[in-house]
């Protein structure tokens, strides 16, 4: 299972390098990567991003169900990854104080932190209606494509 898992998380890396190929606008590349995850991942229920606006997370490109447009940092998964510039992995988000419930459905929770010229410039969000659907691995793959996006962003600026 592990070693499928890792396999699925290399299959994506290299279909989002496909998409990022050429493309500089952040909005449409994060917009093709929440879909890539969205139908490319497993038991997901809510896969996007949020941009950092100052003091506060934006709600930039998602799949899956609306969302709360505004976390200040520091408030739930999203504002949490943010102000620690490191991934937060919810194994079950009722037990997270302070969790922002956008879909009653969501369970487990995995937030990456975008970190770019050493600043947190955002947030790439998973959802799972599964407890404890996201793991190490998960952990891993999704830094790496989140790594993608950053690089390709500081290579090929808009
Ligand atoms: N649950 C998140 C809010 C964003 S939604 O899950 C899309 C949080 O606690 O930050």
């Amino acid at each position: 299972m592990t070693a499928s898992k890792s396999e699925l998380y290399r299959e994506l890396a290299e279909q989002l390098a496909a998409l990022l190929i050429g493309e500089r606008d952040r909005i449409a590349n994060a917009a093709n990567m929440a879909a890539l995850l969205y139908h490319g991942l497993p038991d997901v229920n809510w896969a996007g991003f949020y941009f950092r606006q100052g003091g506060v997370l934006v709600l930039g490109p998602f799949q899956g169900r609306p969302a709360c447009v505004r976390i200040p940092l520091g408030q739930g998964v999203c504002g949490t990854a943010a102000v620690r510039a490191a991934t937060v992995l919810v194994r079950d988000v009722h037990t997270f104080p302070g969790h922002i419930a956008c879909d009653p459905a969501s369970s487990s929770e995995l937030v990456v932190p975008l970190i770019e010229a050493g600043a947190v410039s955002g947030v790439f969000d998973l959802d799972s209606p599964l407890v404890g659907r996201f793991d190490e691995v998960d952990q891993m793959g999704c830094e790496q494509l989140a790594a993608l996006y950053v690089d390709h962003h500081r290579r090929y600026p808009g």
